[in-house]
């Protein structure tokens, strides 16, 4: 689908839960459950964006996708599609190592996984539970199941993690995966609870500034972004792919192939910017399969004309992330 702007817009993100085991501080807390897409609600949804209107990537997020028993199955569904060239996830890791095998059997090649230490303890203080080596044997597991896709996600937080980078370059070019610093992004009500200030577990910092001072002491290669169009700008750095995603202070809107459906089934147009479409309401609501696909592809038409062409940060504590799933 074309949007206003001339983006194409191929690329869906669906936040299939709320609920995480995990309380990074930057990320919001979770309000009232509110019932999830089922895994056919999901298969016809996404059916009617890949067959009508082109998309061609999915990207399951949460909250923790892991979560859910039923993601194999919803894996195995959208990745069957005529037309569907990527079922993605992004994940904190944790019970990957006993999923792993089953999600590559799915159709899963692509995973993302967050991780904002490589010091067990400090790990586990930001993470507020599970360990790294759980992780980190997740990844591995990845791999050995033929999930040969694998970047590392590492959310900076001056004077919390900004002293590891050299460690998670190193990190990226043992293990050949992509790691990325990225922005941490101002979203109210985490960890600290109800009006926490945002980002309380260190300072937001520009990736662009350790971009300048690894290049003081390593060699950086500029290379071109990931052929999917994703928002990381990316270096080879002695070996390891590095990439940095600067949300805040270098915004990607102009390339953004982006539409997401959150948790409790909205479709949301921008990450940032809000004005969110019922959809579960349009799928649930009486009517033949004809008539509720003609509601799915007009509703996701409407929010691809209200993309903007630059984010409109909202208000704080109104991007609910794991609901939104980033
Ligand atoms: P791929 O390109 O498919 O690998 O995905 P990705 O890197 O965008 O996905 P991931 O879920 O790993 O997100 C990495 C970071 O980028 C997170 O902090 C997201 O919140 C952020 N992000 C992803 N898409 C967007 C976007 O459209 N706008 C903004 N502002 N941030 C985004
Ligand atoms: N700023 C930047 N990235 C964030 N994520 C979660 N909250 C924020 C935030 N406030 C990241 C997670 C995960 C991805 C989906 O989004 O670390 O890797
Ligand atoms: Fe959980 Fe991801 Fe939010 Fe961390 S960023 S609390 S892992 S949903």
């Amino acid at each position: 689908m074309i949007d206003r702007f001339q983006r194409h817009v191929t690329y869906l993100r669906i936040s299939v839960t709320d609920r995480c085991q995990m309380r990074c501080s930057y990320c919001s807390l979770p309000s009232k459950p509110q019932p999830t897409l089922s895994a056919a609600e999901l298969h016809q949804i996404v059916g009617v964006a890949v067959a009508r209107l082109g998309f061609r990537k999915v990207r399951l997020t949460g909250g923790e996708p892991l979560l859910r028993r039923d993601l194999g199955e919803i894996i195995s569904g959208l990745a069957s599609l005529e037309g569907m060239r990527e079922v993605a996830v992004t994940t904190n890791g944790l019970g990957l190592v006993e999923r792993a095998e089953e999600l590559a059997r799915a159709g899963l090649r692509t995973v993302n996984i967050s991780c904002d230490s490589l010091r067990p303890e400090r790990f586990r203080e930001l993470a507020g539970a599970g360990h790294l080596e759980d992780v980190l044997a997740g990844l591995r597991a990845c791999r050995t199941a033929g999930i040969s896709n694998i970047k590392l996600n590492v959310v900076l937080m001056g004077g919390v993690n900004d002293d590891e980078v050299d460690a998670f370059v190193d990190f990226a070019a043992a293990e050949a995966v992509e790691v990325r610093f990225i922005e941490q992004m101002p979203l109210s009500g985490g960890a600290g609870g109800k009006g926490a200030a945002p980002n309380q577990a260190g300072m937001s910092l520009d990736p662009a500034a350790i971009v300048e001072q690894l290049a003081a002491r390593r060699t950086l290669k500029p290379l071109p972004a990931s052929k999917a169009g994703g928002p990381a700008e990316r270096y080879s750095i002695d070996g390891a792919v590095v990439g940095f995603i600067r949300a805040i202070s270098g915004p990607f809107c102009d390339r953004c192939n982006r539409l997401r459906i959150t948790s409790d089934g909205k479709i949301r147009s921008c990450l940032l910017t809000g004005g969110d479409v019922d959809l579960a309401q349009a799928v649930r609501r009486a009517g033949t399969a004809k008539e509720i696909e003609g509601r799915i592809e007009a509703l996701l038409r409407q929010a691809a004309d209200s993309k903007p062409a630059l984010y409109e940060l909202q208000r704080e504590g109104a991007i609910r992330m794991r609901e939104i799933g980033g």
